[in-house]
Formats: structure tokens, sequence, C-alpha cells
């Protein structure tokens, strides 16, 4: 079942790749935005997601739902609009880690480590991914 699931979302994303013209495939790129509406002090992030999975992350690298500290997260609930697998579902004001937290401890605290068959060092410092327009 879980293959099948992932054979089904492979299938998807190939479609998607194939049926849609570049300019709109470009969309992967997910621009996260902690403030809000609020006041920012950085440009917002422009996240490459699928170049991640692509590098062969797995999904639970970057997604998670802890029960006793074990990342118990159905990946099939992984699917866009589900709001639950957003950071910001958990990562509030009130988290311990709060969203600024939570972003910024996964995304550098993974490139500060060399991944597998990494060619290029993925950015550590504030402009390579706050980047001015
Ligand atoms: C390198 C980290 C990373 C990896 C690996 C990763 N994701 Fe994500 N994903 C994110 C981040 C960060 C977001 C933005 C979350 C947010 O908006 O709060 C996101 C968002 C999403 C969304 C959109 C949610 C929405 O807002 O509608 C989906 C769907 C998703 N991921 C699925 C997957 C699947 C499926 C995999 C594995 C094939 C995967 N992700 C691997 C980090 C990752
Ligand atoms: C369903 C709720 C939930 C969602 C969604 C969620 N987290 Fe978490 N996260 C937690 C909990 C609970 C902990 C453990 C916190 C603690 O120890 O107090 C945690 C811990 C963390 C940590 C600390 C290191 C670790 O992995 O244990 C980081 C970094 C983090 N989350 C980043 C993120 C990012 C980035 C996203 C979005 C891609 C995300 N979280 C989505 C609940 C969530
Ligand atoms: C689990 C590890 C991991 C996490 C978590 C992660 N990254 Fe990365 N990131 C990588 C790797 C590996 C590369 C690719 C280096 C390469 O291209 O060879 C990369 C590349 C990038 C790049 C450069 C892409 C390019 O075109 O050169 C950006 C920007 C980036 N990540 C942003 C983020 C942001 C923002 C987050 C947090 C939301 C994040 N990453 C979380 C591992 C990670
Ligand atoms: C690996 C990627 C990455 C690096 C490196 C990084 N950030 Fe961020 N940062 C993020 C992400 C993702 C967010 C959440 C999205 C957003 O609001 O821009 C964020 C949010 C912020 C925010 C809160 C939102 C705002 O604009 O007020 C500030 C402030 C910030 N970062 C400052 C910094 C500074 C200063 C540095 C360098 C010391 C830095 N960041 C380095 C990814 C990164």
């Amino acid at each position: 079942m879980k293959r099948f699931g992932f054979l089904l979302l492979f299938n998807i994303i190939a479609f998607v790749l194939i049926a849609i013209p570049p300019s709109i495939a470009q969309s992967d790129k997910m621009l996260l935005d902690s403030s809000g509406g609020r006041g920012k002090k950085r440009p917002p992030v422009n996240f490459p997601h699928n170049h991640h999975v692509e590098k062969g992350l797995a999904c639970k690298d970057c997604h998670h739902l802890y029960q006793k500290g074990e990342n118990v997260l159905d990946e099939s609930k992984l699917i866009e609009g589900n709001k639950e697998i957003q950071c910001s579902a958990c990562h509030g004001p009130k988290s311990r880690f709060n969203l600024v937290t939570a972003y910024h401890s996964q995304c550098i605290g993974c490139h500060k480590k060399p991944v597998k068959d990494q060619k290029r060092i993925p950015p550590r410092y504030c402009g390579g991914c706050h980047v001015r327009k």
C-alpha cells in the first residue's frame, strides 16, 4: 500500500512535470514567510522544495509528528493544502521552538552537515537564503 502510494505520487509528479509548461512548473519554489503580514527584517526565503527531494532527502528528514520522541508521521498526510503539516501548525509563539527558530535550526542545521554525493555547499549565511532582489 505504502509502495503504491509512492508510485502514485511519483506518477502525479511525472505527469505534472510533463503536462505543465516550465514557467508554471517552477512554482516548486515555495516562498516561506514567517511574519504573518507583520514587519519583516529580511526578504522572505525562496525554498526550492523539490531540489531537496531530488538530492535524496526523505520526507521525514524535514516533516515530523513526534510521539514519545519518535517521528511517527504518516507520509500520506503530506499533501498540498493540509494545514496540519505546515510548520506553523505546531511551532507557534508559545512552542519551545518558535517558527523562526524551527526554520533556522532545521535549514541551517542540515546545511552545515555534509550530505551524500553533495557537489555544492548549500547556503549557510543570511544572504544565501534571504536573497535581496
Ligand atoms: C529539506 C526539507 C524537506 C523535505 C526533504 C521535504 N519537505 Fe515538504 N516541505 C518542507 C517545508 C519547509 C515546507 C513548507 C511548510 C510550511 O509552509 O509550513 C514543505 C511543504 C510541503 C508541502 C506543502 C504543504 C502546504 O502548504 O500545502 C507538501 C505537500 C510537502 N511538503 C510534501 C513533501 C513530501 C511528499 C516530501 C518527500 C517526498 C517532502 N515534502 C520532503 C520541507 C521539506
Ligand atoms: C505536528 C506538529 C509539528 C509540525 C507540523 C512540525 N513540528 Fe517541528 N517539532 C514538533 C515537536 C513536538 C517538536 C519537539 C519539540 C520539543 O522537544 O519541545 C519539534 C521539533 C522541531 C525541531 C527541533 C529538532 C528536531 O527535529 O527534533 C525543529 C528544528 C523543528 N521541529 C522544525 C520544524 C519544521 C521546519 C517544520 C515544518 C517543515 C516542523 N518542525 C513541523 C512539532 C511539529
Ligand atoms: C536535511 C538536510 C536539509 C535541510 C533540512 C534543508 N536543506 Fe537546503 N539543501 C540541502 C542540500 C543537500 C542542498 C543541495 C546542495 C546541492 O545542490 O548539491 C540544499 C540546497 C539548498 C539551496 C540552494 C539550492 C540551489 O539551487 O543551489 C537553498 C536555497 C536551500 N537549500 C534552502 C533551504 C531552506 C530555506 C531550508 C529550510 C526550510 C532548507 N534548505 C533545509 C539540504 C538541506
Ligand atoms: C538556510 C537558510 C537560512 C539562513 C542561512 C538564514 N535564514 Fe533566516 N530564515 C530562514 C527561513 C526559512 C525563515 C522563515 C521565512 C521568513 O520569514 O523569511 C527565516 C526567518 C528569519 C527572520 C524572521 C523573519 C523576518 O524577516 O523578520 C529573521 C529576522 C532572519 N531569518 C534572520 C536571519 C539572519 C540574520 C541570518 C544570518 C545570521 C539568517 N536569517 C540566515 C532561512 C534562513
